[in-house]
């Protein structure tokens, strides 16, 4: 089972999302087990602070190493922790393939980061990486959090219905998915494509294939930048070449 420890200052903005019945079936199924920390259990004075004003000057202010490290050190005494992640928008961009590393671990710490920031011996001595969901910056590192670990707990077994979907979203992160239809066959003016009401399933796999590729090259072209790692080129060219058969 995979043990995610969350250390933040907000842990009622996770109440919600931990009652989601993706991360229950999670729990339940001992597929994962999230546990929260809270930051201010670990600071010293009657304030319970766990924050200062920079040192230099400066507007707002640092989460300070004092909490943290303890909040850290209280974890990995009892548990089993691999690595110790800060989200904050100066990490590397969260992608399919860091979570399927990280749903492979067997434990996690997740550091919310807050305010103007977080003292920076936390990230050189106690951090071992930084990830960010995206190049814009939020209040805090709580969001960030919840989306990686809904994003992990999808890829757990037993967790989503069928492993299939998961399976193939985990090995073509490079690759968009192709188009979905459902019933009505015909909304409005809209037909679904004739070819996925054909019943061939070759001609429906190699349609897929081709808008696949077609997405990716007009939505995406920055992913096919990526294509050079081997496993993915080799299932990229199978893709390819279903693609590129005739019908
Ligand atoms: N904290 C604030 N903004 C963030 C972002 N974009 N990603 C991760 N953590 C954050």
């Amino acid at each position: 089972m995979l043990c995610a420890h969350v250390i933040t200052l907000f842990s009622e903005v996770f109440e919600s999302f931990l009652a989601h019945p993706l991360l229950v079936k999670a729990t339940d199924n001992k597929a994962i087990s999230i546990a929260l920390h809270n930051l201010r259990d670990f600071a010293h004075d009657n304030h319970r602070s766990v924050d200062d004003m920079p040192f230099g000057g400066g507007p707002g202010m640092v989460l300070m190493p004092g909490p943290l490290f303890e909040a850290v050190e209280s974890i990995t005494k009892d548990h089993d922790v691999d690595r110790v992640i800060l989200m904050t928008p100066q990490g590397e961009l969260l992608n399919q393939r860091t979570v399927l590393s990280l749903s492979k671990l067997p434990g996690f710490v997740v550091i919310c980061g807050r305010y103007e920031g977080v003292d920076e011996r936390v990230r050189e001595h106690l951090v071992t990486d930084e990830l960010s969901i995206g190049d814009y910056v939020l209040a805090g590192g709580e969001l960030p959090a919840m989306v990686l670990l809904e994003s992990i707990v999808r890829l757990l077994p037993g967790v989503v219905g069928c492993a299939e979907s998961t399976f193939d979203e985990s090995h073509s992160f490079a690759m968009l998915e192709y188009p979905q239809y459902t019933r009505p066959s015909k909304f409005r003016a809209w037909k679904v494509p004739k070819v996925l009401l054909s019943g061939d399933h070759q001609r429906i796999e190699r349609w897929r294939a081709r808008q696949s590729l077609l997405r990716t090259l007009t939505k995406r072209p920055d992913l096919v930048a990526g294509w050079q790692n081997v496993r993915e080129s080799q299932e990229i060219y199978e893709r390819l070449s279903k693609a590129l058969n005739n019908d």
